[in-house]
Parts: C-alpha cells; sequence; structure tokens
C-alpha cells in the first residue's frame, strides 16, 4: 500500500483522535486555571519573588487576583492560596495534596523523615512523636528545660550576643534533651558539630564535589547517622523503663522502626525545632523590647507567680500549673507567632486534578498555603501591622491563625515549642533587661523570617 494510500484510510481515524484530544476535554480540562501569570518559560516569575519581600510578590498578585492565583517558581507550576478555607482543604486533604520537597533537601534531612510521608508510616510516626510531645509527656521536662535557660540566660549576661545565634544553642540543648533524655549531655558536642555543619549546608546550592557546603553537609550527615547508629545501640543495653523520651518512643518494639529511620526522624526532629522555635524567640525580644507596656505586663505577670511562691512557701522552680498561669506571656507569644509568620507559607503537590472553587489545580502542579497573608489579611485580623497580644484575647476566626499549619502534618511539637518560650521568658523578663545594638529594622529570610542580623543586643541584669 503506498503511503497516500494508508493516509487517506487512517485520516478520519487521525482527525478524530487529534479533534477529541484538543476539542473534547477531559473533567479536568472544562475547568480554568486559577488567574495569574506564568512568567518566562522555566524560570517563571522566581526572580520576581525573590528580588523583593517575598510577601510584598504575595500581596501584590493577590489584590490583583484575589485569593487563588496561579504562578510558576522554581521550575514548577503553582497554585498559591490565601483564603483560611482554601488553606484548611488543601492540608486536611492528603489523599489530594502530597507534602513536597527537593530531592536535595530529603536528602541531606534523610528520606525517612516524618516530613515526606503520607499514609500508614506517617501516621505511626505522628503517634509516636505526639507521645512524646503531648502535654502530660513534657509536663515532667519543665525542670531540666528550667536549667537550660538559666544556664543560658547567665552565659550571655553582661555580653553582646546575637540574639537568634544563642537561641539556637537554647532551642538546640532543649530539642536533645527531649530526644535523648538524661545522656543528652553526653552526645551534645559531637551533635552539635555535625550538625551545625549540616545546617550550613542546608540551603546551598545541591552541588556534591569536595569543597562545596553541599558536600560538607553530606559527609556530615554520614557522620551523624553512625554517631546516632552508636546511640541507639548503646540504648539497647539500658533498661526501657529508665527513659520517656523521643528516642525510647521510637525505640519501643512496637514502634517497628528500622536504625536507620529513627536515625533521619530525630535528624529531623532536631530540624523542625531548632530555627523555627529560636526565630519566634527572638521576634519577642524584638517586639518586648519596642513595646515597653507589654514589657511591663508581661514582667508583672512572671513577677506575680514568683510571689505566689513565696507566700505559700512552694518549692521555687516552675510547674505546669505555673505556666498555665501565664496568659498575658501566651498571647505575646500568639501574636508574634502572628506578626512575624516565621514559616511564611508551605508546600504541597497535587496527587491528580483538583476542582477548587471552579478552578482546576492540575495534577504535579505545587499548591502553596500562605500563611503569612492569611495572619496579614485586615479581613482575619485588625490592624494586622500592629503588634497587639490583646486581641488574642478573643479566639480569632476559624483557620484563620495557623502558625503551626493544621491538618495532616500540623506540627507535633507546638506544645514543646510553647513551653520552652513561656520557660524562657520567666526568667528573661524577671531578672534582665536588654538593648537592641545598631539597625533596629528589616526583616532576613534565611529561609524563616528573621529580625534583621538576628538582632543583636546587649544583656544586663536588671539589679
Ligand atoms: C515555634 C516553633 C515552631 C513552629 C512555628 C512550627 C511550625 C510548624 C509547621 C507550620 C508545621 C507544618 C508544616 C507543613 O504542614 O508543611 C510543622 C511541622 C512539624 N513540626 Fe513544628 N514548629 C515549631 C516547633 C517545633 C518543635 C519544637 C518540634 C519538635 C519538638 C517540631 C516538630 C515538627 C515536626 C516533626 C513536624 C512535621 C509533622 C508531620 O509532617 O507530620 N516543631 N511545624
Amino acid at each position: 500500500m503506498e503511503l497516500a494510500t494508508i493516509l487517506c484510510f487512517f485520516a478520519p481515524f487521525l482527525f478524530l483522535v487529534i479533534f477529541k484530544s484538543f476539542f473534547s476535554p477531559s473533567k479536568g480540562r472544562e475547568l480554568p486555571l486559577p488567574p495569574g501569570t506564568m512568567g518566562w518559560p522555566y524560570i517563571g516569575e522566581t526572580f520576581q519573588m525573590y528580588s523583593q519581600d517575598p510577601n510584598v510578590f504575595f500581596s501584590t498578585k493577590i489584590k490583583r487576583y484575589g485569593s487563588i492565583f496561579k504562578s510558576h517558581i522554581l521550575g514548577c507550576p503553582c497554585v498559591m492560596i490565601s483564603s483560611p478555607e482554601a488553606a484548611k482543604f488543601v492540608l486536611n486533604k492528603p489523599q489530594l495534596f502530597k507534602p513536597t520537597f527537593p530531592a536535595s533537601k530529603e536528602r541531606m534531612l534523610g528520606k525517612q523523615a516524618i516530613f515526606f510521608h503520607q499514609g500508614a508510616y506517617h501516621a505511626n510516626l505522628r503517634r509516636l512523636v505526639l507521645r512524646t510531645f503531648m502535654p502530660d509527656a513534657i509536663k515532667d521536662k519543665i525542670s531540666n528545660i528550667e536549667s537550660v535557660v538559666q544556664s543560658c540566660l547567665n552565659s550571655w549576661e553582661g555580653k553582646s550576643i546575637t540574639t537568634f545565634l544563642e537561641m539556637k544553642t537554647f532551642t538546640f540543648k532543649v530539642a536533645l534533651l527531649s530526644i535523648f533524655g538524661k545522656d543528652e549531655i553526653l552526645y551534645r558536642e559531637d551533635l552539635k558539630r555535625c550538625y551545625y555543619t549540616l545546617e550550613r549546608g542546608y540551603n546551598s546550592m545541591p552541588i556534591n564535589v569536595p569543597g562545596t557546603l553541599f558536600h560538607k553537609a553530606m559527609k556530615a550527615r554520614k557522620e551523624l547517622a553512625q554517631i546516632l547508629a552508636q546511640i541507639i545501640s548503646t540504648r539497647r543495653n539500658k533498661k526501657p523503663e529508665e527513659y520517656n523520651d523521643l528516642l525510647s518512643s521510637f525505640m519501643d518494639e512496637k514502634a517497628g522502626l528500622s536504625d536507620e529511620q529513627i536515625a533521619d526522624n530525630i535528624i529531623g526532629v532536631i530540624f523542625a525545632a531548632r530555627d523555627t522555635t529560636a526565630s519566634v524567640l527572638t521576634w519577642i525580644v524584638k517586639y518586648l523590647g519596642e513595646n515597653p507596656s507589654v514589657l511591663e505586663a508581661v514582667t508583672e505577670e512572671q513577677e506575680a507567680i514568683i510571689r505566689d511562691k513565696e507566700e505559700s512557701c512552694e518549692e521555687m522552680g516552675l510547674n505546669w500549673s505555673d505556666t498555665k498561669k501565664m496568659l498575658v506571656t501566651s498571647r505575646v507569644i500568639q501574636e508574634t507567632l502572628r506578626v512575624a509568620s516565621i514559616l511564611s507559607f508551605t508546600f504541597r503537590e497535587a496527587m491528580e486534578d483538583v476542582e477548587y472553587q471552579g478552578y482546576l489545580i492540575p495534577k504535579g502542579w505545587k499548591v502553596l498555603p500562605l500563611f503569612r497573608n492569611i495572619h496579614h489579611s485586615a479581613d482575619n485580623f485588625k490592624e494586622p501591622q500592629k503588634f497587639d497580644p490583646s486581641r488574642f484575647e478573643v479566639a480569632p476566626k476559624p483557620n484563620t491563625f495557623m502558625p503551626f499549619g493544621n491538618g495532616t502534618h500540623a506540627c507535633p511539637g507546638n506544645e514543646l515549642a510553647k513551653l520552652e518560650i513561656l520557660v524562657l521568658l520567666h526568667h528573661l523578663t524577671t531578672k534582665y533587661r536588654w538593648s537592641v545594638i545598631g539597625a533596629k529594622n528589616g526583616i532576613q529570610y534565611g529561609p524563616f523570617a528573621l529580625p534583621q542580623n538576628g538582632l543583636p543586643i546587649t544583656l544586663y541584669s536588671k539589679k
């Protein structure tokens, strides 16, 4: 048969196939994509987003297109969402949206870490993490946290310090305490050396050749795994009832985790716990310094706790019921979480074509719930730019306040984070004052929002 004859024969079928693929839309294709622009091929709008404050980029788009819009960032088509309902929808539908991270980050933290998973494995890990960090389990840790607070504050007194760096030292120690319990002190220095190298490479270009930060970080990651393997094997020779920490929760026979899974998740929890809590503490120090009446109210509340203890001849160390009396201080934490919104957004990926509010979110696209824009919207919070802890005397509208995320992957460490902040603020405000060194304004992202240069201060005793 000649080519022309073959073409003539198949032409009607070919026409039908082409016509169908162009004009007979599948269920998904009937829907429009959200409004917005995709920028240049491949690079999309990455430069626009990073050449300015990312939040200005987002809020300009929201003004123009509304609470759901499309863009193209870091080589990926994305849908950004900034309404509380849409954020709740995306974060609570794990069957439609999965967490997504660059492969280099997965390699660095460990592929088996909780953040990267869904389904039964994820649910098991969450159960193990939550049982270590729920209020009943962390109540007993207060006196240990208090000792860490006191030794940190003593070592900063009379010195000029970079608040963020010192807060990182504090939150690192608390993280190790909750993971390794009383053995923390034995491993601190080795873990610190490796973890700090790993961290320096986390945001570097993922080029694994000798000399690069990434290469050093990957080497440190390997060493960290060896140290953890050693710790796990030492723990196997101890009586389980001696411990009540994350490692024992992971090593419980019923947990069914391999040593590698345990190591990946320990590194993951240190990563999740440390810079986040340290950034929030740094912002609190900044806001308290800028708002003397709030600082006074917090100090008064904390001094009242000491007075009550003295009057009733109670032991001086803090206990769980003391922390429940810290209402003003807790509102300062909430307002700081809102204003600073240290995690501006998170990433999910659509696992299938999803219809939302008449728009198509195509399979494979990234979806970004914009926490900071939700927290800074005047629809949700009156005068959103103002630091005003008293706004939390009334509960915020549902789903408008999600500093710890929402749904399946919401932060399991939020109670520990709040507790360590309360204990630090108790001692900071009752015994010390501070002055900021240099420029007082400006935000840097690394990747968490932080006051410029990590907030250098001089800390001095009140007496
Ligand atoms: C103020 C400090 C903290 C903030 C603002 C914070 C915020 C968050 C947010 C927003 C998420 C959800 C991310 C997403 O959905 O993509 C998250 C997840 C997580 N956080 Fe936190 N966090 C803090 C402290 C901590 C601490 C102290 C720990 C551990 C003790 C911790 C452990 C985790 C873990 C393990 C996850 C992953 C949960 C999962 O994937 O199921 N975080 N955190």
